[in-house]
């Protein structure tokens, strides 16, 4: 039983994987967080207020409280997990457990992404019903917690039962005590071309809030964070981390008490966030994850790829490995025509790629990024024979047909905005600032999303189309909608968001064969929420062999190899200037969604067989690569190599890539300590070399490469296995 309640009804351990979580009701009716850690025999925690008094008698216990779900008003002065707004002007809540449900599985999130089960085995939840007498306020806090991998979930749900009005004002789903010292914390911080570097810093006496306002997750931080212990390493230490479902802003937070004790949480970012809840209206929040390993960041990264990629990830794609694709965006840009595109297609097909996807600029008079985003009716004038003709050829070479949009957006320039002038984003009076010459769609409104929904599933049931690329290429400035009153206006990035979810919803259903992939400027949503609809991203717009190393690397910490989107494109690399061979850059992508994103006409002799090569090597490890067990081995933020492997789960196979980027003569061959191998097998490499498993852990693996920008992969199978 995942979820183990002791006699007394009040203590309840919900146990899977490793981990333990310990909730207990007290005598007050207060829900604490008792615990969070490596897997305990018997959750015997007896709750001791003495555990939690103050030092001194200035304070009352509850500003050292640990509790589940923290309000203001009623001792406990640090960040709240939820503030609710009264008709009387304040923001007192006091949450007393009215009730408990336990069930087998998982219930689904209305309207929002949320980790699902496949049968009711697999998971146990538990929802505790929480009110505040005076308020009226009732607060549904769910739990489940996964047998295998003990990952939990938890949500809020927030129902006025009064007659007055409520205003939520913050809300995180999850916001816990931890109980150990000595920790730093980990988060993925980056730019557009520069996404996801890991920041590790020591957690301080003080708050450390890592946020997005834009209306997305963003390039610059992740929901994605970790509190480690200060030794904690990629494969020994504690990790206690959270991601937050959900690609809209957020706020994770780390936050020291007067007595150092620490408290992480994840939910909605406050400065842009608010929800009127009228009476016997319900709130749902988002969903977060929490994950738990004793072995390091590679323990906690395994449990969020398998959990993300199986539970998180829906529809046919989700269990096949993606096409090899080529994408003409950098190779053509905006200046193309179909007979270019056809010309394209032939030499990938040639070298046995599967599916050819036409990026932006293929519709209204779209010819550079300052027009026609809204009107998505092809250009006859590049493709006389329109989509559904161009598709045809592209079917009969073979190749898979797939197709760009981008939207959730509208170009001033554009029929579209001429029509629907109030249909952005916007503040009367105030300037419509445009990012790359556009404005973002107010997908608040129902008759948006209906056209956004209409006009891209008439194009895809229009002809051949396997693959869509999602795109969304700036961040919301002005983020108020004219549709909504004056006391709901703080609530449109949200509702922008649930608007946008029920337009993918829609579209991925009546869609199911197709095979989408989210988009944002490169990696500016590669977030939780959007693997929900589309089970991979594409990573960064850097396709840099070099700086990828580094965004893959960073990636992997919580997000699966599978839904990465990597692509070879030509050098000198059109965002750094820098040459790589075309092996190195190949073997970088084969660590994802593998693809080509360069003029293969442009290519030498020798470039294009090692790239009939690559291809040819990437089907045949990509199911490997899909379903394996990824770990890191050497990071890239630490020197100038780096190594990573996936080894398949009954471990009878592994991949080991290592990357060289700059050298330096005369020193000792790099000998890679192999991880997660059977130590009692034997492997054997493409060569014919063989080693025993233990020796490849113990002893490693020496790679050959020495010279700078270079790459080498070993694949290894267990002997008996050739
Ligand atoms: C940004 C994407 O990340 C690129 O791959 C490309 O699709 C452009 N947008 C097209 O405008």
């Amino acid at each position: 039983m995942p979820v183990k309640i002791n006699s007394t009804k009040d203590t309840f351990h919900l146990t899977g994987g490793n981990t333990s979580y310990v909730v207990h009701i007290d005598s007050e009716r207060d829900l604490l967080g008792l615990y969070w850690g490596p897997a305990l025999n018997n959750a015997d925690i007896t709750y001791d207020e003495h555990d939690y008094m103050p030092g001194a008698s200035f304070d009352l216990p509850a500003s050292l409280k640990p509790f589940e779900i923290p309000t203001p008003g009623n001792g406990y002065y640090g960040t709240p997990a939820l503030r609710i707004r009264n008709e009387y002007g304040d923001d007192i809540t006091e949450l007393k457990v009215v009730s408990f449900e336990t069930y087998k599985g998982k219930r689904p999130l209305s309207g929002l992404p949320y980790i699902y089960t496949e049968n009711d085995d697999e998971a146990e939840s538990v929802e505790f019903t929480l009110t505040d007498s005076l308020t009226g306020a009732e607060v549904k806090a769910v739990y489940t917690v996964f047998n295998n991998c003990g990952a939990i979930t938890r949500s809020l749900k927030v129902r006025n039962c009064s007659e007055k009005k409520l205003v939520i004002e913050d809300i995180m789903p999850a916001s816990l005590p931890l109980w150990d010292g000595d920790l730093d914390i980990l988060h993925l911080k980056g730019s557009w071309a520069r996404e996801r570097s890991l920041v590790r810093t020591p957690a301080g006496k003080s708050e450390y809030r890592i946020t997005s306002e834009r209306g997305a997750s963003g390039h610059e931080e992740n929901p994605f964070f970790a509190v480690l212990s200060r030794n904690a390493d990629e494969d020994t230490g504690k990790v206690y981390s959270m991601d937050l479902i959900y690609s809209g802003s957020f706020m994770d937070s780390v936050r020291s008490d007067h007595q150092d004790h620490l408290r992480m949480g994840t939910g909605m970012d406050p400065d842009v966030f608010s929800w009127l809840l009228m009476p016997g209206e319900t709130f749902v929040s988002p969903e977060a994850v929490l994950v738990f390993s004793d072995t390091g960041l590679n323990g906690m990264s395994a449990i969020y790829h398998e959990l993300f990629r199986t539970r998180l990830a829906r529809g046919k794609w989700r269990d096949r490995s993606s096409p090899v694709l080529i994408n003409n965006w950098e190779a053509t840009y905006f200046d193309f025509n179909e007979q270019k595109l056809i010309d394209i297609a032939e030499k990938a097909m040639n070298i046995g790629i599967e599916l050819f996807v036409l990026d932006d600029g293929w519709f209204g008079k779209r010819n550079s990024d300052d027009s026609s985003l809204g009107d998505w009716k092809e250009n006859r004038d590049k493709l006389p024979s329109g989509i559904k003709g161009i598709s045809e050829k592209i079917n009969g070479m073979g190749l898979m047909f797939g197709l760009w949009f981008e939207p959730e957006m509208v170009s001033p320039d554009s029929r579209l905005y001429r029509e629907h002038p109030d249909w952005c984003l916007h503040v009367d009076g105030r300037k419509r600032n445009e990012a790359r010459n556009q404005l973002i769609l107010d997908l608040t409104r129902p008759e948006v999303q209906d056209y956004v929904t209409g006009s891209i599933s008439e194009i895809l049931r229009s002809a051949s189309i396997g693959y869509v690329k999602w795109d969304m290429n700036r961040n919301m400035t002005e983020y108020y909608s004219g549709s909504l009153i004056p006391e709901r206006r703080k609530e449109t990035q949200h509702r922008y968001m649930l608007g946008l979810y029920r337009v993918l919803e829609k579209i991925t259903s009546e869609f199911p064969d197709i095979l989408f992939e989210s988009c944002s400027g490169g990696g500016g949503r590669f977030d939780p929420g959007m693997l929900f609809y589309m089970p991979q991203t594409w990573t960064s717009d850097d396709t840099d062999a070099v700086e990828r190393l580094k965004i893959q690397y960073g990636t992997s910490l919580a997000y699966p190899a599978s839904s990465m989107g990597a692509h070879v494109s030509a050098v000198p690399n059109h965002q750094t200037g820098r040459t790589v061979s075309m092996r190195m850059r190949g073997e970088v992508a084969m660590a994802g969604n593998f693809g080509f994103e360069l003029d293969l006409s442009a290519l030498s002799e020798d470039d294009i067989s090692e790239a009939k090569d690559l291809v040819t090597r990437v089907k045949e490890i990509r199911d490997l690569t899909r379903t394996g067990r990824f770990i890191r081995l050497l990071s890239p933020f630490d020197g100038n190599d780096a190594a990573w492997m996936f080894v398949s789960e009954n471990r009878d196979e592994a991949l080991v890539f290592f990357y060289r980027t700059l050298t330096t003569p005369n020193t000792a061959p790099v000998r890679l300590l192999l991880k997660g191998l059977d130590p009692d097998a034997s492997y054997s490499d493409s060569e014919g070399r063989t080693y025993s498993g233990s020796v490849l852990m113990n002893r490693g693996l020496t790679m050959r490469t020495r010279n700078s920008f270079s790459s080498e992969t070993v694949h290894l199978k267990k002997t008996d296995m050739n």
